[in-house]
């Protein structure tokens, strides 16, 4: 370090970098004092892509450079905080600072899921660290928990609901009927939408927490290629309403589990929870990781996961302990060449599968008949008529289905949906046990 204040170049002035600026003004004391004065922060230099935007948080115009670059060669900072997002800039950034021996911070999901082999190799190459707490679930320190605190236990599950915008976005439809564009824009004014929402919505975002997660947990970079992603978008009203009639929610879920043969099983998915599960109390941008340890058993950790704040705060845990630490060894270091992880097809759960069908003699048995020559079964049935128009052509038919193979569902509906009656592909959600 240049001095005994560490010099910080900060890259994006957005939600997150002006948020950690802030609370470096109002409680830079206070963590120098908390840290026994070994982490004394000093925003040295601030980049962004635009000079002259109006901006809501204020800096003093002299730390402003809209070259990147500059806080890598700038002496007078030690540590550089990416938070700009986004894996091209933001990957040359991260990698020239490590080559410069500088401690990174970032709170870049997509960088290090995407690109984390090149990064975590040149970190260890360099003896740099990379520090990541903000990356996941925003002020929820899941990382050094996974790390650190558990550290004595095998992982065996992890469920989490980890985009904040997803789950803000389905409660806002559920609770208050709003559309889906509606709520998206709720959370975009909100702080809690990536720049581009497309990685929220299409369930991305939350697959890059997971496959960081899961990688911590595992010991083995997962290969972002591998995992099965499906997001928010398609979601619908009548499927949040029946789902609410049958006793469940919709919630964005990312699983990571152990399987007995050592296999891991990762995916992120919108699926049905039982309203009586304790993650189907999360609501809005709160996040929750429920967590199993073979030694600890269950545990919950809870708390924002988007937003200015939370994100800045785990921006600042991260600071700190790089300002305080010589060790270099932060950040992911795998201790497993490879893992095998569970094909999708041969992940099982149960079903819930919505048929909108022509309402017409023998529908019910046909569709039951094809399940049954695949030895799914059913476990209920679901088809409000309407009372003002009880004799409608049109029919939603939903079938809750026993546990089955993906792949076994999969081939049955191409079945199914060879049958005239239907007007529509069949809607499938998986029903979450945990
Ligand atoms: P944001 O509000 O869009 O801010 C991005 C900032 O980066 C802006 O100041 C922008 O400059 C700057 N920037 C973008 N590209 C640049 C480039 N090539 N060169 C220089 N500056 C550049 O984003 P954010 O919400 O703060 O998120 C930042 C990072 O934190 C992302 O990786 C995101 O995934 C992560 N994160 C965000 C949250 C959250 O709740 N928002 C939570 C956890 C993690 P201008 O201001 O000039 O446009
Ligand atoms: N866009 C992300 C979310 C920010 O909504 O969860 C936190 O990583």
């Amino acid at each position: 370090m240049s001095s005994s204040i560490s010099g910080i170049g900060l890259a994006g002035f957005g939600t997150v970098g002006s948020g950690l600026w802030q609370i470096l003004q109002e409680h830079g004391g206070m963590i120098s004092d908390r840290s026994q004065g070994s982490a004394a922060l000093e925003i040295r230099r601030i980049a962004v892509r635009d000079l002259a935007k109006k901006r809501e948080i204020e800096a003093p115009a002299e730390l402003f450079t809209s070259d990147l670059m500059e806080l890598v060669n700038d002496p007078a900072v030690d540590i550089v905080v990416e938070l700009i997002g986004g894996t091209e800039a933001a990957f040359d950034l991260v990698a020239a600072a490590l080559r410069a021996g500088k401690p990174v911070v970032t709170g870049n999901k997509a960088l290090l899921a995407e690109r984390g082999a090149e990064l975590f190799a040149l970190s260890k190459q360099e003896q740099t660290a990379i520090h990541f707490e903000a990356a996941v679930a925003g002020g929820i320190p899941i990382i050094k928990a996974v790390q650190e605190s558990l550290i004595a236990n095998r992982i065996e599950t992890i469920a989490g609901i980890i985009n904040g915008t997803s789950n803000y976005i389905l409660q806002r439809m559920t609770e208050a009927g709003l559309a889906y564009s509606e709520a998206l824009k709720e959370a975009k004014d909100l702080g809690y939408a990536e720049a581009d929402e497309t990685l929220d919505v299409n369930g991305w975002d939350a697959a890059h927490k997971t496959i960081l997660l899961a990688s911590l947990a595992h010991g083995f970079l997962v290969n972002y290629k591998e995992v099965y992603v499906r997001g928010i978008e398609k979601v619908t009203p009548l499927d949040i309403k029946f789902a609410s009639d049958l006793g469940y929610v919709v919630k964005l879920l990312s699983l990571v589990i152990e399987r007995d043969d050592g296999k891991i099983e990762i995916r992120t998915q919108p699926s049905f929870l039982s309203k009586t599960h304790i993650l189907a109390s999360v609501h809005g941008v709160f996040n929750a990781v429920a967590l199993k340890g073979d030694h600890l058993g269950d545990s919950l950790f809870y708390g924002r996961g988007a937003g200015q704040g939370p994100t800045a705060s785990s921006v600042v845990s991260d600071l700190v302990e790089a300002a305080r630490s010589d060790r270099s060894d932060r950040g992911f270091l795998p201790y497993r060449e490879s893992g095998s992880l569970v094909e999708i097809n041969d992940t099982v759960t149960s079903y819930y599968v919505r048929f909108s069908v022509t309402d017409q003699p023998g529908v019910i048995a046909n569709i039951a008949t094809i399940l049954a020559e695949h030895q799914i079964g059913i476990s209920g049935t679901h088809s409000p008529v309407d009372a003002n128009n009880p004799d409608a052509d049109f029919l939603e038919m939903v079938f809750l289905l026993h546990k089955c193979s993906f792949g076994r569902l999969k081939i049955a509906l191409t079945e199914v949906e060879k049958l005239d009656c239907l007007t529509a592909r069949p809607v499938v959600f998986r029903i979450e046990t945990l």
